[in-house]
């Protein structure tokens, strides 16, 4: 089986990428990280700051470069520079509101992305990926929790349709050529932040995204918090997600390169959640009462496109990869907390030591 040494992250300024990076870096493994800097900050005088500040927790270069996918010349380069021996591809755009505004943007940036990466992978001989895929192939679950054998592709918003439809690409592609060994990991919602207070998701993005929305609201940053309709089927009539931690997630890509070099699978596909379902009134209340906050919020209707209900079976992770989230609610939300209120301008904000806890 292969030796995985070498590991190219594709979007590894990112806020999933960055703290995957900390995990690899500490599991021994050398990292090259690309991005295109469209969406990991901006503003900041040097874009490319949450690599640097990877280098503060792991204590390790990161090595790292400009690249847009869709501009083949520059991946060729850093492919004909490297030895890589595995790709993790997370390099995607991924506002599901957007992706409804400018469908065609999504389809050739996280599409053609996709073709373009793993054209100039087979040129050089390199079948091992993990691609980072998301619960939202599923559509609306029929049955909870989810497993990987349930049914994908009944979805509505563009970007789970880049999703869904590079899924059916990689089956695709790995029964054409077998040589191809990838996983991909179907997120649920990622969220909280590294213990450290380093790295984290950056509010001054676009968001739309729930933690960061109640953590600005908490700031004082938003008068309050709109929760996107009670009239759910669910206990307190709020949504329901399986609310996993940024970390446990980073953890679980270092358990599926560990996976493809024990085995070869062709193409197999992973749910990385927590098993847990949680609503927007108990993520609320978790947060208020972890952070001794006040979170003020109104009901408004239903948000177009939302599900009411979605957590995972890790079940077939958790015995496939040995792996399994291990951080609670509270983590996230105290972890989350610390990233804002040591970094309120996000990575605008200038690092000091005080970061450490
Ligand atoms: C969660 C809940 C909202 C904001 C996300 C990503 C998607 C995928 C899955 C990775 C819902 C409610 C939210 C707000 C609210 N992840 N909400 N007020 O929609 O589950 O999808 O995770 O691929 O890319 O978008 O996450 O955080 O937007 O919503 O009431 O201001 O919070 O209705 O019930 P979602 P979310």
């Amino acid at each position: 089986m292969p030796h995985l040494k070498t590991i190219l992250v594709t979007g590894g300024a990112g806020y999933i990428g960055s703290h995957t990076v900390v995990s690899l870096q500490e599991a021994g493994y050398d990292v090259i990280a690309l991005d295109n800097f469209a969406n990991s900050v901006n503003g900041a005088e040097d874009e490319s700051i949450a690599l640097k500040r990877v280098e503060k927790i792991t204590g390790k270069p990161v090595t790292f470069y400009k690249c847009d996918l869709l501009n083949i010349p520059e991946l060729e380069e850093i492919f004909n520079k490297h030895k890589i021996d595995a790709v993790i591809h997370f390099a995607a755009m991924k506002a599901v509101g957007e992706s409804m505004q400018l469908p065609l943007l999504y389809y050739k940036n996280n599409i053609i992305g996709m073709i373009n990466l793993v054209e100039v992978m087979e040129k050089h001989d390199i079948y091992q990926l993990v691609f980072s895929s998301s619960c939202t192939v599923y559509g609306e679950p029929k049955k909870l929790p989810i497993t990987e054998n349930e049914q994908t592709g009944n979805v509505t918003n563009v970007y789970g349709r880049t999703k869904f439809f590079i899924e059916e690409m990689l089956k695709d592609l790995s029964r054409a050529n077998s040589k191809w060994n990838i996983i991909a990991l179907r997120y649920f919602n990622p969220v909280g932040c590294h213990s450290s207070g380093i790295i984290g998701e950056d509010p001054t993005k676009a968001f739309t995204n729930l933690m960061p929305y109640i953590s600005q609201v908490a700031m004082g940053k938003k008068d309050t918090l709109t929760i996107f309709g009670n009239d759910y089927e669910t206990p307190d009539g709020t949504g329901i997600r399986d609310y996993i931690h940024v970390m446990d997630l980073a953890t679980g890509h270092v358990a599926a390169l560990k996976k493809l070099v024990s085995v070869h699978l062709g193409i197999q596909f992973y749910n990385l959640g927590t098993g847990k379902g949680i609503s927007v009134l108990e993520l609320i209340k978790a947060f208020e009462r972890v952070n001794n906050v006040k979170v003020p919020y109104m009901i408004e209707a239903r948000r177009e496109g939302d599900i009411s209900s979605m957590y995972a079976d890790a079940s077939f992770a958790e015995k496939e990869l040995s792996w399994k989230a291990e951080k609670t609610v509270d983590e996230m939300c105290a972890d989350f907390w610390r990233w804002q209120t040591l970094n309120p301008n996000g990575y605008k904000t200038p690092y000091t030591n005080g970061h450490c806890p």
